[in-house]
């Protein structure tokens, strides 16, 4: 799509920019260091600085927090904290980290330049979050945590340089839903840690959902009490069922401080999120009387399903009365300028078919149950107003009209964005399209092939989409362009049951998003990126981050140039030698069901030298049939013509050890199946070893 402001269209730049590019920034391309986001302009210097137990951290006396956290990072690699001075106190001015802030720098805020020579370390950033980011870029360019480099005596080498730097949008989030599933606020802290690593600054905290309401409110206890809580989940693998387990949690309010602290000191400000008026059932569940109790079979409960549900709040006085009260609270808790009131997804039904909903809306001159919802949010803002906040919604908060201060964040569709620039709205971009990161990031069938806990939503969001996202892409001029403030990743959490999982969604994928909102477009080029990853990558392994690790696609190949040949077709690139190629994450689909005598057969290079194992293993998750073959057999041929059962499958499984001489295996159908087919592998040898490469 082109326009006017943009001359780098999606998705991406092309690469005759890529010369421009360079000459802007002063980043080389090839060669400069391994830092995610790319900094704004790169001066390599001559040498290298050396970290040691002696170097000390200098800082002006308002640093001194940020100070001392850098010397918690370091004391985490080097095992040593270097020692905090203030400024102007007695010192030789060597081997020294100064940190300090120039208010009269010409960087917008975040800004900041890095200097290092062999004799020391300067940050100066326009401001404190500037002077973090810098100590975030030195952190990238030493040594990763756990390295050989921290071990032995030698200082740890940092390359000598100078940056400038400063962020492309003010808005670089992550949204973490806690409704689905819930995180202890350690983890929750270890997440902002790497969010912290990539200069993101907004966490956005879904506190609250059909399926479970994460933060206590004083007031009302019974949210956390009976709203936490559920009687049962969907399994990986089979959405449509129950665990029949109990399941919850809820964050107290201490908790809540603790972790917004956490966040501050690492110049992150978490934005809450409480769902209204839709996505509320857990809410009602624990106070019944603030939904639309006269519709017919009014019996709400915490949702143990995911998907969208009708229980809305009720447009009462009594209910937006209750919610300013939990907004109350919440403005307490959160030092945020804006707080996120939900409002997607909201069924209108039960509006529809209750007396005291149609009442407001005769009341108040509503056209429509749009409006009303817009009647609902336009209440909410006020009252987030008169405690001096700004409210923030999903993109159908604009569907009944739009509130002139409200800010929208568009998931849906750019028309959306569109629509609430012309208003001259704010926006964030959320787009489905680049920025849910609960989307496969590689082809479901791959990604299942891993196991049923590797199911996601559905959808796919390689990493290279995600880096092509221009969230300004939207503006029709300057003007709407400053309207944009920025953009997030999205981890909604139906298919994300623990941290580990979280972690695995979102990186790297988060590293390609904070590129996108940090790094000046013209700048951006995809392959410099991965390079770059790959070093990041040692960060991410240095600290222990489940982070999903790139795999090649399929080549349809065998691992040794033995051929496989059947009777069956592929389903789509699931060729048969993926059968035999070494990999446990690729595997043959046949495109059909089966009958009585199809065959995939594996013409082995050379004849086996001695007798040796061999297992076959069909069926995967990757098909929610299984597709496993029911019955068969296993057999073997050292001339191609005459053929031995060596083994029958059983449980979709054959093996047996064949004899020196064997140059030819077939798995043949011995009754037909209406279930496709899946042959992960043929093994020979210690079928262990295909484990072991997982
Ligand atoms: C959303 O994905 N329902 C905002």
């Amino acid at each position: 799509m082109y326009h006017p402001m943009n001359p780098f269209p999606q998705p991406n730049t092309p690469s005759k920019f890529l010369a421009i590019a360079a000459a802007l920034t002063g980043a080389a391309l090839a060669g400069s260091p391994a830092l995610v986001p790319l900094p704004v302009a790169v001066q390599p210097g001559t040498g290298t600085f050396g970290f040691s137990a002696a170097t000390a951290i200098r800082c002006d006396a308002s640093l001194r927090a940020d100070a001392d956290l850098l010397a918690a990072d370091l004391q985490a690699r080097s095992g040593v904290a270097p020692k905090v001075a203030a400024a102007g106190s007695q010192g030789n001015g060597a081997n020294e980290i100064r940190l300090a802030i120039d208010a009269d720098s010409k960087l917008v805020a975040g800004g900041y330049k890095l200097d290092v020579t062999a004799a020391g370390v300067v940050v100066t950033g326009k401001d404190a979050a500037g002077v973090y980011y810098g100590t975030r870029t030195l952190l990238q360019l030493l040594p990763p945590m756990g390295a050989a480099a921290w071990r032995d005596a030698a200082p740890a080498p940092v390359p000598a340089l100078a940056i400038t730097d400063y962020p492309r949008f003010a808005w670089r989030g992550m949204m973490l839903d806690v409704g689905r599933h819930f995180y202890p606020p350690e983890e929750v802290k270890r997440l902002i840690d790497w969010m912290a690593f990539h200069k993101l600054n907004v966490f956005h905290w879904h506190l609250t959902d059909d399926q479970g309401w994460r933060i206590e409110i004083r007031k009302y206890p019974k949210l956390t009490q009976v709203g936490g809580w559920r009687d049962s989940s969907p399994p990986y693998g089979n959405r449509d069922s129950d665990d029949g387990q109990r399941y919850g949690g809820f964050y107290t309010q201490a908790q809540i401080k603790d972790v917004v602290a956490y966040a501050a000191a690492r110049h992150i400000t978490i934005v809450p999120e409480i769902e209204m008026p839709g996505h509320a059932a857990a809410a009602i569940t624990a106070y019944p009387e603030l939904g639309n109790v006269d519709v017919p079979g009014y019996a709400p409960k915490v949702m143990t399903r995911w998907g969208v549900h009708p229980y809305i709040f009720a447009p009462t006085d009594a209910t937006l009365r209750f919610l300013e009260d939990v907004l109350g609270e919440v403005c307490e808790l959160f030092p945020s300028k804006f707080i996120h009131i939900g409002g997607d997804e909201a069924p209108k039904t039960q509006w529809q078919q209750s007396k005291v909903a149609q009442d407001v809306m005769r009341r108040e001159g509503l056209k429509n149950a749009d409006e009303l919802q817009s009647w609902f949010v336009r209440r909410m803002g006020k009252f987030l107003e008169s405690k001096g906040r700004r409210l923030i919604g999903w993109d159908e908060i604009q569907e009944g009209g739009l509130s002139k201060t409200a800010t929208m964040m568009v998931w849906r569709d750019a028309k959306w964005a569109k629509h609430a620039l012309a208003l001259g709205n704010d926006v964030v971009m959320a787009t489905t399209s680049h920025t849910y990161f609960d989307y496969y990031q590689a082809p479901a069938a791959t990604e299942l092939a891993k196991g049923k806990e590797y199911e996601a939503i559905g959808g796919l969001l390689p990493l290279e989409k995600v880096y092509s996202y221009n969230p300004t892409f939207v503006a029709d001029n300057p003007a709407q362009e400053k309207q944009i403030l920025g953009t997030q990743a999205q981890l909604w959490t139906e298919y994300i049951g623990d941290m580990k999982k979280v972690e695995y969604m979102a990186f790297p994928r988060v590293a390609a998003l904070a590129e996108v909102a940090w790094t000046p477009l013209a700048a951006k080029n995809y392959d410099d990126f991965s390079r770059r990853l790959a070093g990041v990558m040692k960060h991410y392994d240095g600290g222990h981050l489940n982070y999903a690790k790139p795999v090649p696609p399929p080549v349809r190949a065998t691992k040794d140039g033995s051929t496989l040949e059947t009777s069956l077709g592929s389903y789509t690139d699931h060729w048969p030698e993926l059968a035999f190629d070494g990999r446990s994450d690729t595997f043959f689909w046949a495109d059909r069901s089966l009958k009585s005598g199809d065959h995939l057969t594996l013409h082995l290079k050379a004849a086996l030298a001695a007798a040796t194992p061999v297992t076959v293993i069909t069926g995967g998750p990757a098909s929610q049939h299984g597709d496993a073959l029911a019955a068969g057999v296993l057999e073997i041929s050292a001339d191609g013509g005459t053929w031995l059962t060596l083994a029958e499958f059983a449980a979709g499984k054959a093996s047996g050890s064949a004899p020196a001489g064997t140059r030819h295996l077939r798995l043949r159908v011995t009754a037909p199946q209406e279930n496709w087919l899946i042959v992960h592998e043929i093994s020979l040898g210690n079928p262990q070893s295909l484990s072991e490469r997982r």
